[in-house]
């Protein structure tokens, strides 16, 4: 998630939570809610020009030893244990479990592993529950992968972005294409699944380029497909060269041709859309982690910057290494501020979250004043007719393109 920090209101020091946000998480509830956790790991090697995620170079972390980052995310777990307990909260086993970044894999593959023993040993792990870590390709080889894979890693998803070099230098990605075989082979090999992730839309990528990069990751026969757009983020390297005229965005049009290329052709190669940019080989390889904060289940976030939401109690840590650091030593609760949901922005988002998720929104949960709209956006061509008639929203693929605005 982008790096900027919401305001909100002010964190208690000790972190506990409103007594409401217990309610509904115990398994006596009509539909007990999911606890996941996220991991975050705010290094990467070099920045990418596009990328505003809370992470820093070796040059940024003002004397921050990134060996000792495990030991901080594990006293968060441990204080988010005593947090949690202590709000009346259920104890409940987690699924999914997330490590993301910034890049994960930058740490030593045992600090990975360490972290993944202490969350089991601190809330146990459902069994069956994905356990997946962001990697660049760059930044691992086949002993790393087996490593995370013994150790209880289930999956792995790699920035690959594109397959074209030119497009990855504008992105200003370091790897090198032709080692996407190696690491989805490695992977395979070590019984992790594997995620791909594509961005279309960089200055200067044509549309024959994107379908290289289409035919290139169907090739790898993934099982998980994520095809962002590229946003232009405010205060990046490639804002300020768009701004100056250095490189130019594609138009819309073009964009929307890109979308619906990729999704003709991953759709034929049997894979399926299950939310506007993601695309699994069957319903068992959905991301759980995505589709946990979709459906507005449960999670506690780890690390600098890192958002939490546990009810309806939403809460966001420290930005920089430092400041987290410091507060995890001194027993402090890492948050920077928070904010509790009220009913109306909860729906609001439920909505907003649920309509980009294929047959995910329930038609009889929308307040009936909001049934017209639906007949509405039918008669558009933006939401599936048959699919209401059984009762779930499902955009169509001219639905997906104009997404938001539905
Ligand atoms: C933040 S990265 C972390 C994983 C890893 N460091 C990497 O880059 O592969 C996760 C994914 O976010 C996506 N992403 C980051 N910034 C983006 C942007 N400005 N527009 C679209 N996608 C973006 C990329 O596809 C990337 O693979
Ligand atoms: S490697 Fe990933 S997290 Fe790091 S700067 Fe690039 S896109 Fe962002």
């Amino acid at each position: 998630m982008p790096s900027t920090l919401p305001l909100g209101d002010p964190a208690p020091v000790d972190g506990l939570l409103p007594a409401p946000a217990a309610e509904g998480a115990d398994a006596g509830a009509d539909a007990p809610r999911d606890f996941g956790l996220y991991v975050h790991v705010p290094f990467c090697r070099v920045r990418c020009g596009y990328c505003d995620f809370n992470t820093y170079t070796a040059t940024e972390l003002r004397g921050v030893r990134q060996s000792d980052y495990a030991s901080q995310a594990i006293a968060e777990m441990r204080f988010a244990a005593g947090v949690l307990d202590a709000s009346g909260q259920p104890a409940r086993p987690l699924a999914p479990v997330f490590f993301g970044g910034g890049t994960p894999t930058l740490l030593p593959a045992g600090q990975l592993v360490a972290m993944l023993a202490a969350a089991r040993d601190t809330w146990g792990i459902a069994p069956g529950a994905e356990v997946t870590t962001e990697a660049n390709p760059d930044s691992v080889d086949a002993s790393y992968l087996r490593t995370l894979a013994d150790a209880g890693f289930t999956r792995v998803s790699f920035g690959m972005q594109s397959a074209v070099p030119h497009v990855l230098a504008t992105l200003e990605r370091t790897h090198d294409p032709e080692r996407i075989p190696d690491v989805v082979r490695w992977a395979k090999d070590a019984g992790l699944d594997v995620s791909l992730d594509l961005i279309y839309g960089t200055p200067g990528e044509s549309l024959e380029d994107w379908q290289r990069s289409i035919d290139a990751v169907l090739a790898e026969r993934p099982d998980h497909i994520s095809a962002y757009a590229l946003i232009v983020e405010e205060g990046t390297k490639l804002a300020r060269q768009i701004r100056s005229g250095q490189v130019a965005v594609p138009s819309d049009d073009l964009q929307a041709d890109m979308y619906e290329r990729a999704d003709a052709a991953f759709g034929a190669a049997g894979y399926e859309w299950y939310e506007v940019s993601n695309w699994a080989r069957d319903a068992e390889h959905r991301s759980r982690h995505n589709l946990g904060y979709w459906v507005g289940n449960d999670w506690w976030g780890i690390g600098p910057g890192s958002h939490s939401y546990v009810g309806d109690t939403r809460w966001w840590n420290v930005k920089h290494p430092a400041a987290y650091a410091q507060r995890i030593a001194a027993g402090e609760s890492p948050a920077a501020g928070r904010e509790t949901i009220g009913a109306d922005a909860r729906e609001l988002e439920r909505i907003l979250l649920l309509t980009r998720v294929r047959g995910a929104l329930h038609l009889r949960t929308l307040a009936p004043e909001a049934r017209p709209a639906v007949a509405a956006l039918i008669a558009e061509g933006l939401i599936d007719g048959p699919a209401a008639l059984r009762g779930t929203l499902e955009l169509t693929l001219q639905g997906r393109l104009l997404a938001d605005a539905v």
